[in-house]
Formats: C-alpha cells, sequence, structure tokens
C-alpha cells in the first residue's frame, strides 16, 4: 500500500466529534476523539479510540470513568481547544467562555453542555490496536437534545450536515383493494419485503391468482421469512403453483410506495427473471400497460 495515498485517503473517512471528558491524576481535561462509536446496544457499549500519550489515557487508566459528549455544530472552538492543546500544557477546561458545565450524575468527570448526546460511561476494557488503544465503556446515564445538530467532520474540516435525503421509491397509485391487501400482507411494517419472478412473453406478464380468498391477479410473488433464501423460496413456490420455471439468479431490486388516497404502503421487490419449462396449470398472461403496478414490477 502506498502510504502518501493511503494518508490522503484516510482523511476522507467522515466523522462526528465527541469531546472526552475525564477526571484523574492528571486533574479535569476533555480531548477530542473523532473515533468513538456506540459498539453495542444491549448493554450500551461505547468505544473510543485513544493514544496512550494523551493524558486523557492516563486519567481513564485510574479512575476507570469517562465521559463521551458528541458535539454540536455550534462546538468548533470547543473542539479545537479540547484537541489542538493537551492537559500537560493548559487545563483547557478553564479557558475562558469555552465550556459549559452539566452537573455529572454517576462519574466525576465534568460533563459539557451544548453537546447533542452526553453519556456517562464506566470503563469495560481497554485493547491496544495499532497506534491507539480501544477504550470501551458502559453507558450509566445517556441523554439528548433533540434540538442540536451534531457537528461533522471530513477532510480536517467541520461541516453542518446537510439535508435529508430520501430513498428513492416510485410510486405508483393502486386501488383500495390492492392496496388493502398489500397493507394487511405487511401487518404494520414499514417495508413490506417481497420476492417475484417475471416470465414475459410478447409484451405479456405471467399473473397468478394470489390466493384462494382473492382473484386480484398479479406476478407470482411471496413474503420471504426473514433470513430465507430468496431465490429457493420462490424456486419452491413456483412448483407449489404447478408451474415448472427456470429462474435466472440475477436480482433486480423495485423500491415502491404504494399509494392509496392520503394511505401509503413501502414495498421493496426482489425480482427475477424466468421463463416457463412447461405448464401444468392453466395460468394467465396480462399486458403490463393498463395496469400501472404490474408495468413498474415487469419493466
Ligand atoms: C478533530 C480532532 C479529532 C481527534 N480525534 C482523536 C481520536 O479519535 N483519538 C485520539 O487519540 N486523538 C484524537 N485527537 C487528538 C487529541 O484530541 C489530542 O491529542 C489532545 O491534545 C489530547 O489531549 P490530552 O493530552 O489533554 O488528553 C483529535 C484531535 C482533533 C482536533
Amino acid at each position: 500500500m502506498n502510504r502518501k495515498t493511503a494518508e490522503k485517503a484516510q482523511r476522507y473517512f467522515t466523522t462526528g466529534i465527541s469531546l472526552i471528558t475525564s477526571f484523574g491524576p492528571h486533574g479535569q481535561n476533555v480531548m477530542a476523539a473523532e473515533w468513538t462509536m456506540q459498539i453495542s446496544y444491549k448493554p450500551m457499549l461505547i468505544a473510543v479510540f485513544i493514544h496512550e500519550n494523551s493524558v486523557t489515557f492516563k486519567n481513564i487508566k485510574k479512575t476507570k470513568e469517562f465521559g463521551i459528549n458528541v458535539s454540536s455544530e455550534r462546538q468548533t472552538m470547543a473542539v479545537n481547544i479540547a484537541g489542538g492543546y493537551s492537559r500537560r500544557e493548559i487545563d483547557k477546561l478553564k479557558i475562558k467562555e469555552a465550556f459549559e458545565f452539566l452537573p455529572s450524575r454517576k462519574i466525576k468527570s465534568p460533563m459539557i453542555a451544548g453537546c447533542i448526546i452526553n453519556v456517562e460511561c464506566k470503563l469495560v476494557t481497554m485493547k491496544k490496536l495499532g497506534d491507539h488503544t480501544m477504550v470501551v465503556g458502559k453507558a450509566v446515564t445517556i441523554s439528548h437534545d433533540e434540538a442540536k445538530k451534531p457537528l461533522i467532520y471530513h477532510s480536517g474540516r467541520y461541516f453542518q450536515i446537510g439535508s435529508l435525503i430520501e430513498p428513492f421509491r416510485k410510486v405508483v397509485t393502486v386501488d383500495d383493494d390492492v392496496f388493502d391487501w398489500f397493507s394487511s400482507m405487511s401487518k404494520g411494517k414499514f417495508v413490506l419485503k417481497c420476492v417475484g419472478l417475471i416470465i414475459k412473453s410478447n409484451n405479456r406478464v405471467l399473473v397468478l391468482k394470489q390466493t384462494k380468498n382473492t382473484s386480484y391477479l398479479t406476478i407470482p410473488f411471496v413474503v420471504p421469512k426473514r433470513g430465507t433464501e430468496y431465490l429457493k423460496i420462490l424456486d419452491f413456490y413456483m412448483q407449489k403453483s404447478g408451474l415448472s420455471t427456470t429462474i435466472n439468479n440475477i436480482p433486480i431490486l423495485k423500491r415502491l410506495t404504494l399509494k392509496n388516497k392520503k394511505k401509503i404502503q413501502r414495498i421493496n421487490f426482489v425480482l427475477f427473471e424466468g421463463r416457463l419449462k412447461s405448464n401444468i396449470k392453466d395460468h394467465i398472461w396480462k399486458s403490463s400497460k393498463l395496469n400501472p403496478l404490474l408495468h413498474i414490477l415487469s419493466n
């Protein structure tokens, strides 16, 4: 690996910045750490990667506790101070008008106000990895401020979070029956996941009657159980439907939003293309021209 290229590339990682607070043999302290992330839900564990030469590391090693204060977009000055000086040089937390504090509840480290998240942590483990040490803390108290936005760090510079990117979905307007049918299958899930098979012949698509109770005709599809192999489950469904098919194993993803009046249902279709080997039972070919859902699925 070319070292110069690697040095440039590593600056392209994008992170937030945390203010790591501690109170140990070297007094109260704060340092900036971009390498901070949650690594477990239950228990809530957070890892910070800290250089052993820092005063913060020495404080944490001794007291086995520390604060994580995830900085907001208004805190570039605090981050510059925390990351630009060592406690050996100056008591950073005493710098005039640089920091405001929150009361600490379960640890002795000071906690910093104006952040998006404040976590009080008890040390769980430390492990040296490369030139830094992974310091893992268990959250003993946590709070957040929804009114604040995170500070973003990228390429050695600070940024504000940008506008929301809505994942792209094609919107298909469907009638009441179709909507209710898909919606009931989703059982309240935010996104209904389906696996379907597209078999075309002369601008028409093969459709099946979906269940005994409905006359709704659409492409053969199944709602897979989490973790089941999509190709296998589709193949099984086709066999059960009495159709002998060959299925191409290249998946096509269609992200749709079904719309009916003011209601919406998100559906992710993973589709495979196939062809009929022979047909045992009756099946129907439908033109997709007049059916918007069929049209989107098959084109
Ligand atoms: C934006 C920024 C991010 C930083 N991220 C880290 C980090 O993730 N890990 C680390 O060990 N040092 C990091 N540093 C450097 C420390 O904050 C710096 O060495 C600090 O002076 C240590 O303070 P202390 O000796 O008072 O503990 C970062 C510095 C800046 C400016």
